[in-house]
């Protein structure tokens, strides 16, 4: 993955303990593909040395605004000059308390006070303790500088390094890493409300034995990553998979194909975007026993009745909050063969504008996939790709798709 190629990252810490996860998180930037160089407070060396930073960035560490390496002395305005963003993380309660009130008397503020506000973000992950976080100094500091235009993320809830346990510890570097990339995503489904199914369900045949099948969620929980990225609001009803749920996703875990409906038709109405990505069982046991089935030693497995599952993709697209259209519907084709010829007819009899078809077993629980898009206008594939490249194109493709909003004159 190359997603931050291209771009120059000024890595701020403060003190804090969390600058343990700050090696990580420059690791992951690097790995990206960003170039990235480290500033230090003062504080932020009593943590971690600026020696572990530089072998990880590959670049000296600056920690001072006297630093004599840059000609013209001016290292706060060559390193905010040079920077796609900046990212503080650790962002010390003290240090959002610097921002707030624009001090510049160390290099870290000094830089972050003096980059051009339009051009170069900062995005600030604090990391503190949980009775300093709810401290209304701290709230009202974070207010002030979000106000002034920071990014402020969010915070993790749990131990601390003081023993105590709450809010106030700083994301992991995989979360921060995430919250990096969906800033510099474009945001194609700003103000859009996506509702997503995705992953199998579950259909009980008693009460330790039940139908399912291998779908792995993973393109499901992609295409919710890449449309939070884009900017829309989403919620993902997953069956039983055991996936993280993505960053500022909400996610609603069902395991029946009748959950998975309800689940659904209660959102449905808020939604401007429904995409269907679950494997839905089409049957289910007609009358699930409540007690484990026994063996009864006729050396015969008991006979099952099935009943048809609803089909919630087809309720949700004949709905007539989608039927105005108010609600863009995409479904998903997971055949075996002749894919255009089955996808084309699955388009039309579930009454969707865009149809995804998929080879299925050659997706299923893998973490690529090759995907062939069916509209009316007709059909284009998207070549071989991972799952998050493939959920980031086709987030990009339903942007475009979507009705233009009526000008007014
Ligand atoms: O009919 P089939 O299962 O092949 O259709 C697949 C598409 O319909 C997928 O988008 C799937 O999520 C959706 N579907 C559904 N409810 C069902 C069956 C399929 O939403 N009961």
């Amino acid at each position: 993955m190359n997603e931050l190629a291209g771009k120059h990252i000024v890595l701020g810490l403060s003190g804090g303990v969390a600058c343990y996860k700050s090696a990580e998180l420059c690791r992951l930037l690097i790995k990206e593909g960003a170039t990235v160089q480290v500033v230090m407070t003062e504080a932020a060396e009593h943590f971690m040395t600026p020696i572990t930073m530089q072998a990880l960035s590959g670049r000296t560490v600056y920690g001072s605004q006297w630093d004599a390496r840059e000609p013209n002395h001016m290292p706060h305005i060559n390193l905010s000059r040079e920077a796609d963003a900046i990212v503080v993380a650790p962002c010390s309660a003290d240090f959002v308390a610097r921002l707030a009130q624009g001090r510049a008397d160390e290099l870290l503020s000094l830089l972050c006070l003096a980059r051009p506000q339009n051009s170069v973000p900062l995005l600030l992950a604090p990391a503190m303790n949980r009775e300093m976080w709810a401290h209304p100094a701290t709230q009202r500091n974070l207010a002030q500088v979000a106000q002034d235009g920071a990014l402020v993320l969010g915070v993790g809830h749990g131990d601390q390094a003081c023993g105590e346990t709450g809010d106030g510890r700083m994301l992991e570097a995989t979360e921060l890493l995430e919250e990096v990339l969906a800033f510099f995503t474009p945001k194609r489904l700003a103000g859009q409300r996506v509702l997503i199914t995705a992953g199998p369900t579950f259909e009980a045949i008693d009460p330790v034995r039940g139908i399912t099948n291998h779908s792995s969620g993973k393109m499901g929980f992609a295409i919710a990553r890449a449309a939070r990225e884009a900017g829309a609001e989403v919620t993902l009803i997953a069956g039983p998979v055991h996936l993280p749920t993505p960053r500022g996703v909400q996610r609603i875990n069902v395991q029946s194909a009748q959950n998975m409906l309800a689940a659904v038709v209660e959102r449905a109405q808020a939604a401007t975007i429904f995409i269907a990505t679950a494997a839905v069982a089409d049957w289910r046991p007609a009358a699930p026993s409540e007690q484990k089935i026994k063996k009864d030693g006729s050396g015969q497995m008991p006979v099952l009745h099935f009943v048809e599952n609803p089909d919630i993709l087809a309720t949700v697209a004949q709905s007539p909050h989608a039927l105005v259209g108010d609600l863009f519907c995409v479904g998903f084709a997971a055949e075996s063969h002749d894919l255009l010829a089955h996808a084309t007819a699955k388009r039309a009899r579930k009454g969707v504008p865009l149809l995804v078809g998929n080879i299925g077993p050659a997706t299923f629980g893998r973490d690529d996939n090759a995907l062939l898009l069916l509209d009316a206008q007709g059909h284009r594939e998207l070549p071989p790709a991972s799952k998050r490249v493939l959920g980031q194109q086709l987030v990009e493709e339903i942007a475009a798709r979507l009705p233009q909003p009526l000008t007014s004159h």
